[in-house]
């Protein structure tokens, strides 16, 4: 059955052009190495820096200090967002919840540039220092907060961290507007944390992805930005997670690369292949899609995208101890595995995580 699933899911993927142009582009790219990237997208280290010198209006260079931190968890806000960062605050992000339950340090923080409209830019600034007087989280600097400026926001992640934060064991960037399951996702970490970690960058892979090339889309790169067919290996934007020496040599790495390309996700995939640093797959991370509702999938997802309404709802799930129990034994996880496999297999299923999912 499992076998006969699986076909079903073969054939439903190869239905959706947009994945046979993927295809297509991955064949490409198992033919060219990537090492024109590199000596294409150089720039000098004065040009790269008008790409990442911008003012810090808030800046808590103490937020780190000497401290064992296992996670820096950025959060990519936006300065109008205060419910979404509401939300976190109280749920998966509450620093103070992990640190009592896990006994762990992590540090969440939000990344942030101005608004646009300088009819409100004031008052809205001035709501966000008084927000940032209480909770003592924004990081926010002088550049205009677009969906074109994503890549400067990824250079404030990284030149923050470089700056106040490079003994943190794991950076994590992720958007507002995702649910992280805190629970598994620092278990996962711990685990890892106890080997010898190096070149550690996780999240949902895409490969061989080509430009989008048609110019009504918001993901739109035009020929000049970006000349080659596809793009180097790269996790999805809406969260990842990289080890604290990827991070060092991908902010050595913006100091001379052309950051002119928007997309962020992608520079960051840039950035890491000029370095020889390559992704991994993580079967639940969720990149852009919403993960089922279901406790088998709440027991192992890490994360999931296109939340905010039901944060507490979810964060009730991934803190209850019934959850964790449920469905251990050996009938506890084949119901699982049945549960997952017609959630996950299927053509009823959603597509958020992966179908081998279903049997890990
Ligand atoms: C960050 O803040 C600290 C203390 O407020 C200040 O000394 C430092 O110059 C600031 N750094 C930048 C780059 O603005
Ligand atoms: C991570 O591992 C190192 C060495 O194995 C250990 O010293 C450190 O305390 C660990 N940190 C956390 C936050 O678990
Ligand atoms: C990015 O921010 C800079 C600095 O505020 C601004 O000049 C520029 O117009 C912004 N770019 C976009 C595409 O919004
Ligand atoms: C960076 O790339 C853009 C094309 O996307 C180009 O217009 C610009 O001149 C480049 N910058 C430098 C300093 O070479």
């Amino acid at each position: 059955m499992i076998f006969v699933l699986s076909l079903i899911k073969l054939a439903w993927d190869s239905f959706d052009k947009d994945k046979t142009s993927h295809v297509k582009s991955y064949i490409s790219y198992l033919h060219n190495s990537l090492n024109f990237l590199r000596t294409n997208l150089i720039i000098s280290h004065k040009e790269a820096q008008k790409f990442s010198n911008y003012r810090y209006l808030i800046n808590h260079s103490q937020k780190c200090t000497s401290e064992d931190v296992l996670l820096l968890l950025f959060v990519k806000s936006s300065p109008e967002n205060f419910k979404r960062r509401q939300a976190i605050r109280s749920t998966w992000g509450n620093e103070a919840y992990i640190l009592n339950n896990f006994d762990v340090t992590v540090k969440v923080l939000f990344a942030l540039g101005m608004k646009p409209q300088p009819l409100n830019q004031k008052k809205l600034q001035h709501m966000l220092f008084r927000e940032d007087q209480i909770y003592r989280d924004l990081i926010q600097q002088n550049f205009l907060d677009t969906f074109h400026n994503l890549t400067i926001k990824f250079l404030l992640q990284l030149t923050w961290t470089h700056t106040y934060c490079n003994h943190a064991r794991f950076i994590m960037s992720a958007d507002d507007d995702i649910f992280i399951h805190m629970p598994n996702l620092i278990r996962y970490l711990q685990e890892i944390n106890q080997t010898d970690v190096k070149d550690f960058w996780i999240g949902r892979v895409n490969r061989g992805a080509p430009p989008n090339r048609n110019k009504d889309s918001k993901y739109y790169v035009s020929y000049e930005m970006y000349p080659w067919s596809h793009y180097p290996d790269y996790t999805s934007g809406a969260g990842y997670v990289f080890s604290r020496d990827v991070a060092s040599k991908v902010y050595q790495a913006t100091l001379t690369l052309n950051a002119s390309l928007y997309i962020d996700d992608v520079f960051m995939g840039i950035c890491a292949n000029t370095m020889r640093i390559s992704p991994q797959q993580h079967v639940f991370f969720s990149g852009e899609g919403r993960a089922p509702k279901d406790v088998c999938i709440y027991k192992q997802m890490i994360t999931s995208h296109g939340h905010v309404e039901d944060f507490h709802e979810l964060w009730r799930y991934a803190t209850d101890p019934e959850v964790q129990k449920f469905s251990t034994g050996f009938f506890g996880r084949l119901y699982c595995t049945m549960a997952k496999i017609r959630l996950l297999c299927t053509v009823i299923g959603t597509f958020t995580y992966p179908c081998k999912a279903a049997f890990l």
